[in-house]
């Protein structure tokens, strides 16, 4: 097998954008383009201004100012990368089905098959297509039958190499990864795929810790990371709803527990529940497969944990409906927070929306203010869920640029992402702005109880009586 000099990946989104960022970064001899469909997002990837780039991920502005325009581009020349790449990481979107067979469960594989008949038409060498996508297990059968059969008589190896990174701290997560998945075939130019592509890895990370597996394994080892990961904050989350009848607390059992070093003491904070385009999609995912094998109680069994997430969702939400004399209605309501989580723009799946979308069934006056979400993105959530018309949306509730002004005459404040910048916040100042009593509700456990209430809060945390 030639050594790796030139990378394609198609798709420019949150995996593949930063993760070729890091690899281009890493491996200056290697020229690593990034290709997309979606015009506007390329045009933001290559934007002066680095500040504009489509995804806010720290660290990555300084990765992408050093190896931009060297020996890394993004481009929407998709059939020219392709063809000029040995390895071709397909990296777009997989999203649950909103469609017939599987609809609301099974993944939409429709953008990865169009990604493998591209390659097909194009390619007139042998090529290593890598699946860096989250795919349902043996998805790389489809790819391969795909490229197999309409192809020009080029071999392809395929590889799954799922991503793990988290998103807010996806550079960390890409330069000091636990560990890197290589599943392929156990054939000689199998073994050799899986090589090369841990031979890009290794110019940065250990080799003990790059793994090989076979496809199948790589393919399900991720969904299972993911339910494993979502469900830890389920089981927490199911508990904090325990301490909040019990006067036990919920900060203090997660520390109990996670001192046990076969529990650990990582994702055991109880929130408002999780978000984020993976888990739930992933677990959905799971259960689609489990019981298409028929499997029913492991499929029962994992989606669980999806049930337990909007069980929390919705408890919080009526946690604040309750307290605030069982009516919101007219009531002014400041939401801190709308990413899924704290050092990204991305909003997919985050709990606000859910939680706002129970509020505004209330016609609560919702002011949301995010550091880092545009306000045209946060309607377009809550228009995409279809509850109300749009009108309605905007009539009901108004995004602020100024966190503290937003609080006049407000009579609640919810935290929902847990953002540093909230623990900063002039406290005793929101306090004199807000009607009082006046309520807050921490979503995210990010505020300390004792100096809440002696502002003068009506304090509300979760996981706590
Ligand atoms: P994304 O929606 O941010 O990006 C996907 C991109 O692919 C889009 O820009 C889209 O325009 C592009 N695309 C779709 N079809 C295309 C085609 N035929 N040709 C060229 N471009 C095309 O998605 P993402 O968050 O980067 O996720 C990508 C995959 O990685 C998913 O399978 C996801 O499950 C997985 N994943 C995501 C994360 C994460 O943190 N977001 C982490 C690990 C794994
Ligand atoms: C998650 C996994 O952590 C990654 O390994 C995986 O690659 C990725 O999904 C994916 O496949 O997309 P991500 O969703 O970006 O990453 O972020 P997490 O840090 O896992 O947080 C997910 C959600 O769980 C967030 O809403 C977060 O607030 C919530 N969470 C996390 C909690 O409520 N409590 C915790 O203790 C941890």
């Amino acid at each position: 097998m030639k050594k790796i000099s030139k990378i394609c990946c198609i798709g420019a989104g949150y995996v593949g954008g930063p993760t070729m960022s890091v690899i281009a970064n890493q491996c200056p001899h290697i020229q690593v383009t990034v290709v997309d469909i979606n015009e506007a997002r390329i045009a933001q990837w290559n934007t002066e201004d680095l500040n504009q780039l489509p995804i806010y991920e720290p660290g990555l502005k300084e990765i992408i100012a050093e190896s931009r325009g060297k020996n890394l581009f993004f481009s929407t020349e998709v059939d020219q990368a392709i063809a000029e790449a040995q390895m071709i990481f397909i990296s777009v979107n997989t999203p649950t089905k909103t469609y017939g067979k599987g609809k609301g469960q099974a993944a939409d594989l429709k953008f990865v098959e169009l990604c493998a008949r591209n390659i097909a038409k194009v390619a007139k060498e042998d090529k290593i297509v890598v699946e860096k996508s989250t795919l349902p297990v043996r998805t790389a059968e489809a790819i391969k039958n795909i490229l197999d059969n309409t192809g020009n008589g080029v071999r392809f190896e395929i590889l799954s190499n799922p991503e793990f990174l988290a998103e807010g701290t996806a550079i960390e997560d890409l330069l000091h990864a636990d560990r890197v998945l290589i599943g392929g075939d156990d054939t000689p130019t199998g073994k050799a795929a899986k090589n090369a592509l841990s031979e890009v890895y290794e110019n940065w990370l250990p080799k003990e810790r790059i793994l090989q597996t076979n496809v199948w394994s790589s393919e399900l080892s991720k969904l299972v990371a993911n339910a494993f990961l979502a469900q830890r904050v389920s089981s927490i989350n199911s508990i904090s709803a325990l301490c909040e009848k019990t006067d036990a607390n919920i900060a203090e059992i997660s520390r109990a527990i996670g001192f046990d070093s076969r529990i650990g003491p990582k994702f055991l904070n109880a929130s408002v529940g999780f978000g984020g385009s993976c888990f739930q999609k992933d677990i959905l995912n799971l259960v689609y497969i489990a019981r298409s094998f028929g499997l029913p109680e492991v499929a029962d069994y994992w989606e669980q944990v999806i049930l337990m997430n909007d069980y929390q969702k919705r408890r919080f939400a009526d946690l604040m409906i309750q307290t605030l004399y069982n009516t919101v209605s007219g009531k002014k309501i400041v939401l801190y927070g709308w990413a899924f989580k704290k050092d990204t723009n991305d909003t997919r799946e985050s709990a606000a929306i859910y939680i706002a979308d129970a509020l505004m069934d209330e016609q609560a006056q919702l002011v949301v203010y995010d550091p880092k979400v545009p306000k045209e993105r946060i309607y377009a959530d809550l228009d995409y869920l279809g509850t109300r018309d749009p009108q309605k949306n905007r009539d009901l509730l108004t995004v602020a640029t100024d966190p503290l002004e937003a609080t006049r005459d407000a009579h609640a404040v919810a935290v929902v992402t847990e953002w540093d910048e909230f623990k900063g916040y002039d406290w005793k100042k929101i306090y004199e702005h807000m009607l009082k009593p006046a309520f807050v509700f921490d979503g995210r456990r990010l505020l300390d109880t004792h100096t809440m209430r002696d502002i003068g809060f009506n304090y509300y945390k979760i996981g706590e009586a």
